[in-house]
């Protein structure tokens, strides 16, 4: 079985990382491919590079389809350019694939407003954008089945923890977006699904303590970006049955989440008071949500006081 044969996707941040992994394995398979890529560092700062059209160039060399689109995903109207050019280019749409992203990481202590607003625009309203300028295309020529988009949040946002901050945070919202997005778009024939991918990527790199958890290895490399992109192919192909569903992938590990879920519940036939509600509250035992997530991975769930009631009272 071979999937994915013909079809138009698009693909933001591809000009490095795993979208532009994304990009040359869609265009291996036949998909004509919109290359989308600002060109900027790590923490966003614009740079001179030409990483779509460097991409692009790499996948016309192999004998692929694909034109490049320098917009920013944080721009509405640059999100809007980037569908149109699938269409004039290529006559449709058929799969997003919302990748780009960038990372400041700070404390909450340090943050600033600058770090606020670039993370939530690139992450939050980059993936909103080219989604809506994508459902409304898809809304206008109506429903079609085998349209997807996959959403790129992280470990970061779905295992918060300290100094997760606005990157995590909007990777959380990305999620819910997933959930939210795949109801909506069902009636059109488009799937929704997000990836937690985690790869030795420039991203990493520029984080030490990150880079430290991934070191380059010898034969199967568990942190190589090539090993994210099947599963990306895979929730973008006409196999793929799965919506609104979380995935994460490290090297050969591959998980699915569970939908956002009630851990415990209590009812009462009178209102609530503070004194009855800390009466059953009192019951709940102290948890612990250490557990491993791929074993000799390098995401773990870790203890978070919060959970705990008895941590309230410090
Ligand atoms: N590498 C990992 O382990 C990891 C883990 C979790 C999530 N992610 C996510 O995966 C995605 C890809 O990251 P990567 O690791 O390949 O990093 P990367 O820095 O190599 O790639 C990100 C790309 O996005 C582009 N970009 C940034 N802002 C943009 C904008 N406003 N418009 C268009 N393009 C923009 C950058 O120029 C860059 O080419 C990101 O969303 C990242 O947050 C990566």
């Amino acid at each position: 079985m071979s999937l994915l044969s013909g079809g138009v996707a698009v693909v933001t941040g591809a000009g490095s990382g795993l979208g532009r992994e994304y990009a040359i394995a869609l265009a291996a398979r036949g998909v004509r491919v919109v290359v989308n890529d600002v060109s900027v560092s790590v923490v966003g700062e614009q740079t001179t590079d030409q990483s779509a059209d460097d991409v692009v160039a790499d996948i016309t060399a192999r004998g692929g389809v694909a034109v490049a689109n320098h917009a920013s995903v944080a721009d509405w109207e640059g999100a809007e350019s980037i569908i149109r050019d699938a269409i004039r280019h290529f006559g449709g749409l058929d799969i997003v694939i919302n990748n780009a992203g960038i990372n400041r990481p700070s404390s909450l202590v340090e943050l600033s407003e600058q770090d606020v607003d670039a993370q939530l625009s690139v992450h939050l309203k980059g993936t909103l954008a080219v989604s809506h300028f994508a459902a409304a295309y898809w809304n206008d020529v109506g429903f079609q089945p085998n349209r997807a988009i996959v959403n790129t949040t992280s470990a970061v946002g779905l295992h918060p923890t300290a100094g997760g901050g606005v990157y995590g945070a909007a990777k959380s919202a990305i999620a819910a977006l997933t959930v939210s997005h795949a109801q909506e778009l069902a009636k059109l024939g488009v799937r929704v699904n997000a990836i937690a991918p985690c790869a030795r990527t420039r991203m990493v790199i520029a984080s030490p303590n990150v880079l430290a958890l991934m070191p380059e290895a010898e034969g199967f490399d568990r942190h190589d970006p090539s090993h994210v992109t099947p599963l990306v192919l895979y929730l973008a192909s006409e196999v793929c049955r799965f919506t609104g569903r979380v995935f994460a992938i490290e090297g050969p590990d591959v998980a699915i989440y569970r939908p956002f879920g009630v851990e415990q519940h209590w009812s009462t036939q009178e209102f609530w008071t503070p004194e009855s509600l800390a009466q059953a509250l009192s019951a709940v035992a102290e948890q612990s949500t250490t557990e491993a997530f791929f074993p000799g991975g390098v995401v773990q769930h870790r203890t978070p006081p919060s959970r705990t009631l008895r941590a309230l009272d410090h």
